[in-house]
C-alpha cells in the first residue's frame, strides 16, 4: 500500500488531520490499534474553542455540531464562597466557546470518514515506523494475521500519549518537561440538568470542583480527589453529597441528582516533549504534549496542532514549500507553551495543595482576587479560555 501521509491513531487528532486532508485532495491512511466501539467508548472533555470549531467546518463535518452544540459566553469562577462571573465574549472581543463532548466529535468524524473504508485500519496490530530520516519512510502493521507495509511521504503522530510515535523518536534527541499534580479528578456522568446554564470551576478547602454539561439534560460533574483514591470508594450517593458540600448553598440547593452513566478517576499532569517532529515524523495531540484539564485545552491544543500541520501540507503539496516542513516543531510549541501556561495556572489558582504552607495559601487567594477584581485580569483569563490565535501562517 502507498499514501501521501499515514496518520497513526483514530482520536480526534488523527480524523481530523485526515477528513482535512482528504477535502484538500492529499492522500492519506489512518492506522489505529483499537476497534471504533472502543475509541467511541472513552468519555472525554467537552468544551471547544472557536478555532476547534472553525476547523470542524472547514473539514464539512460540522451539521450536527452546528445543531447540538451548545454556545458559552461565559463561566463562573468561585473562591472562598465569592462567585465571578467571567463573561468570555465581553472580555475577548465576542469569542465564545461551543459545549459538544470530544465523544460527538469523534462520533461525527468517524462517520464522515467510515469505518471500514479502504484508508481507515482498525484493530491495527504491531503498528512500527520506519526510516524516518530517509525520504521514503513506512510503517508496517498487522491487520487479522497478515503483514502490511505502507509506504508514504510523511507520518502523522497522533497516536496520544501511549502511542508509538513518540516512541520512535530516538530518546536523545528529545527534551522532556513534566509536572505531576497529587491529585486526580473523579468525574461523574448523569441524565440531570446542569446546575448552572454555564460551567462552574470552584476552589473549596475539601477540593476543587467543576460542574460541567454535555447538554441541557446531561451532566458532568468533577471532584479533586487524591491519586491514591479508588473509584469503587465512591458510591454514586457519596458522590453527590461530597459535590454538594463544596459548593455554596444556594447551588448545591439547586443539584439534581441521579444515577452515574460513567464514573472514572484520572490523574493530572502535565507533560511536552522538545522537538515535535523528527525527521519525517510529526507529533500531534496527546502524543506530543498533555495538559491537566482545569483550562480545558487537550482537545484544543490538538486540534491546533492539525490546524498547523494541515497548513504545512497544503504549502507543500499545493505550492512546492518544502521549506516548511522543518518549522512545524516551532510552530506548534509555541502556542503548547501558552496553553501548557493556563492549563497550570488555571490549576494551581484553583485546587487545594495538601503541602501549600500559610503563605501560599495567601498568594492563592490574592492571585484569584488579583485576576478577577480587574477587567486587565479577567481579561487574561478570557482570552486563553476562549483560545489564543493560532500560530499558523506565522
Ligand atoms: N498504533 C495505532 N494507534 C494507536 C497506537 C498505536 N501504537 N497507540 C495508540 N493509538 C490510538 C489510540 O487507540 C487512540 O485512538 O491513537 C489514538 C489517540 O487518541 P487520543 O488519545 O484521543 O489523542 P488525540 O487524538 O491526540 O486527542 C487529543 O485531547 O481532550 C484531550 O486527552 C484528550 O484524547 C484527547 C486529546
Ligand atoms: C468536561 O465537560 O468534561 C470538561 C469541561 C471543562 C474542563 C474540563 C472538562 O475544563
Amino acid at each position: 500500500m502507498n499514501t501521501r501521509i499515514a496518520i497513526i491513531g483514530a482520536g480526534p487528532s488523527g480524523l481530523l488531520l485526515g477528513q482535512l486532508l482528504r477535502n484538500a485532495g492529499i492522500d492519506n491512511v489512518i492506522i489505529e490499534r483499537q476497534t471504533p466501539d472502543y475509541v467511541l467508548g472513552r468519555i472525554r472533555a467537552g468544551v471547544l474553542e472557536q478555532g476547534t470549531v472553525d476547523l470542524m467546518r472547514e473539514a464539512g463535518v460540522s451539521a450536527r455540531m452546528d445543531r447540538e452544540g451548545l454556545v458559552h459566553e461565559g463561566i463562573d469562577m468561585i473562591y472562598g464562597g465569592t462567585r465571578v462571573h467571567v463573561d468570555l465574549k465581553r472580555l475577548s472581543g465576542g469569542k465564545t466557546v461551543l459545549v459538544y463532548g470530544q465523544t460527538e466529535m469523534t462520533r461525527d468524524l468517524m462517520e464522515a470518514r467510515g469505518i471500514d473504508g479502504p484508508d481507515i485500519v482498525y484493530a491495527a496490530e504491531d503498528v512500527t515506523l520506519h526510516d524516518l530520516e530517509s525520504t521514503q519512510p513506512y510503517v508496517t502493521f498487522r491487520k487479522d494475521g497478515v503483514d502490511v507495509r505502507l509506504d508514504c511521504d510523511y507520518i502523522a503522530g497522533c497516536d496520544g500519549y501511549h502511542g508509538v510515535s513518540r516512541k520512535s523518536i530516538p530518546t536523545a534527541r528529545l527534551q522532556t518537561f513534566e509536572r505531576t499534580y497529587p491529585f486526580g479528578w473523579l468525574g461523574l456522568l448523569a441524565d440531570t440538568p446542569p446546575v448552572n446554564h454555564e460551567l462552574i470551576y470552584a476552589h473549596h478547602p475539601r477540593g476543587f470542583v467543576l460542574c460541567s454539561q454535555r447538554s441541557a439534560t446531561r451532566s458532568r460533574y468533577y471532584l479533586q480527589v487524591p491519586l491514591t483514591e479508588q473509584v469503587q470508594n465512591w458510591s454514586d450517593d457519596r458522590f453527590w453529597d461530597e459535590l454538594g458540600r463544596r459548593l455554596p448553598a444556594d447551588i448545591a440547593s439547586a443539584l439534581v441528582t441521579g444515577p452515574a452513566l460513567e464514573k472514572s478517576i484520572a490523574p493530572l499532569r502535565s507533560f511536552v516533549v522538545e522537538p515535535i517532529q523528527h525527521g519525517r515524523l510529526f507529533l500531534l495531540g496527546d502524543a506530543a504534549h498533555i495538559v491537566p484539564p482545569t483550562g480545558a485545552k487537550g482537545l484544543n491544543l490538538a486540534a491546533s496542532d492539525v490546524n498547523t500541520l494541515y497548513r504545512i501540507m497544503l504549502g507543500v503539496y499545493e505550492q512546492g514549500r518544502d521549506d516548511l516542513v522543518e518549522r512545524y516543531s516551532a510552530i506548534a510549541l509555541k502556542r503548547i507553551w501558552k496553553a501548557e501556561r493556563f492549563s497550570w495556572f488555571m490549576t494551581s489558582l484553583l485546587h487545594e495543595f495538601p503541602d501549600s504552607d500559610a503563605f501560599s495559601r495567601r498568594m492563592q487567594e490574592t492571585d484569584f482576587r488579583y485576576f478577577t477584581e480587574s477587567d486587565a485580569g479577567l481579561r487574561t483569563i478570557a482570552e486563553n479560555y476562549v483560545g489564543l490565535p493560532y500560530a499558523f501562517p506565522a
